[in-house]
């Protein structure tokens, strides 16, 4: 039996397995809803990245984890040993990745509307670089450097005008976006006219990133194409050499049979030809490639324990089956309509011949997990597992309805260990006064 998730088995008492872990223990043991996420298939993930890049791009480049997917300290400790930088987007996922010992000079630090605190945060302690967004950003940073009397290295976010969800990538579909400079109307010039009279900042790069769960690999070819082009362009107004190129995450995962997410080798590849060919025809020297995955390096390693509570079938209409969660855990299907998996941990083999809607325990109608789902039969009292939960589901968790948070648990070679210990009530009203 192949599950949408490629590292999950069943053992021989027929239950399901991650990480070599029954996960009807992991259930019993820290009890539901609980994150599990395999260790290893996350290291293997990290890896394809890595060897991607010394693969087809002589070793030229970095990966960085895009961490708003999942943000934890033990996340900060594996990628850093895994060799990855790490995108982070707030003094939160800064302060996160420091205390986890991370390398300050490997983090990337984006976000459309960085206040002056953030900033001032991320220079005084070693953020390696800062992706610069828009033009009060960038004085913004100038000034603190100059206050700091420092230099502040600058990677430009550049909007290049690929809509990497439509098969024409039309190239005025990105111009409404908050993020970045556009190119088409002359505002990537301009942006980059400024850095460069800016007496504290140094222009190391540019950046862009054309969305987020992206099964071509045409559009990311397309965007190389632009940037390097637009790196030639800048070259030859402001005589500037641009030694990095940031391109990115996006990278499409499995969440449904329907899904098919491209190789990553296959990505790094088609990618540096591109590249490649551009520098040559622009005279430009080869950029250090970054590249940012987010979704792709933990999505598929990780499920989400839930124990069935009530039924309620309605006759003609639909079958509800309420779980001990929901959009306080995963609240990617009430933003997105996003479709996910879910199996029964005891009976992952059973036919799913039920067609259910998985519903949360908010008070709220529209927290579900799926509608129209096809599933084996549920009953209370059930362990099911919902799958590819582990990117944007810990890191999106709410306490609506002062639910505390489930525990992120990393399993592996038969072990299992808490990331991230589940919230108590106390922890609830901490903050209250
Ligand atoms: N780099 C930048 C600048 C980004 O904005 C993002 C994601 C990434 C990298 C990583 O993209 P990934 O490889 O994970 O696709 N909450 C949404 C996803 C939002 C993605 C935002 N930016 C979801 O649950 O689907």
């Amino acid at each position: 039996m192949q599950f949408v998730m490629d590292c999950l088995n069943v053992n021989e008492q027929g239950n399901l397995q991650l990480g070599g872990c029954d996960l009807k223990k992991i259930a019993e043991e820290y009890g539901t809803p609980a994150y599990v996420l395999d260790e290893s298939t996350i290291r293997k993930n990290c890896r394809a990245y890595v060897d991607s890049i010394k693969n087809y791009y002589d070793g030229n480049g970095i990966a960085i984890y895009a961490s708003k997917a999942l943000s934890c300290k033990y996340m900060y400790k594996l990628i850093a040993e895994e060799g990855m930088g790490a995108d982070v987007v707030s003094g939160g996922e800064i302060y996160t990745a420091l205390t986890a010992g991370f390398p300050a000079d490997k983090l990337y630090f984006h976000g459309n509307n960085k206040s002056i605190e953030e900033l001032e945060f991320a220079l005084r302690n070693g953020v390696g670089r800062i992706v610069a967004d828009n033009e009060l950003e960038l004085t913004r940073i100038d000034k603190i450097a100059g206050e700091l009397g420092i230099r502040a290295n600058v990677i430009i976010r550049i909007t290049p005008g690929v809509d990497a969800h439509t098969h024409e990538f039309i190239r005025t579909g990105q111009i409404d976006s908050k993020f970045g400079a556009t190119l088409e109307n002359g505002e990537a010039d301009e942006i980059t006219a400024l850095a460069v009279s800016l007496k504290n900042i140094d222009v190391k790069g540019y950046h862009c990133h054309i969305g987020s769960q992206i099964f071509e690999l045409a559009p990311f070819e397309h965007a190389a194409e632009i940037m390097m082009n637009f790196i030639g362009d800048m070259k030859d107004k402001y005589n500037i050499e641009i030694g990095e190129l940031d391109l990115g995450g996006g990278f499409g995962i499995k969440y449904t049979e329907s899904d098919t997410p491209i190789d990553y080798g296959e990505y790094m590849r088609a990618v540096s030809v591109v590249v490649k060919r551009v520098a040559e025809k622009r005279g430009v020297k080869l950029p250090f490639i970054i590249v940012e995955p987010g979704r792709s390096i933990v999505a598929e390693a990780g499920l989400t324990l839930y124990t069935v509570g009530t039924i309620k079938d309605i006759p003609g209409i639909r079958k509800y089956v309420s779980i001990d969660g929901g959009m306080g855990d995963n609240p990617r299907y009430i933003l997105y309509q996003s479709e996910y998996t879910a199996i029964s941990v005891e009976n992952p083999l059973a036919a799913q011949e039920d067609v259910i809607t998985l519903a949360g325990k908010c008070c709220e109608s529209g927290d579900l997990i799926g509608e129209n789902m096809k599933v084996s039969e549920f009953k209370t009292g059930e362990i099911v597992a919902v799958l590819s939960t582990g990117a944007y589901n810990y890191s999106m968790a709410s306490n609506y309805n002062r639910i505390p948070r489930p525990p992120v648990i990393m399993v592996n070679d038969g072990k299992a260990k808490l990331a991230v210990r589940r919230e108590t009530y106390e922890d609830l009203v901490r903050c209250d006064l």
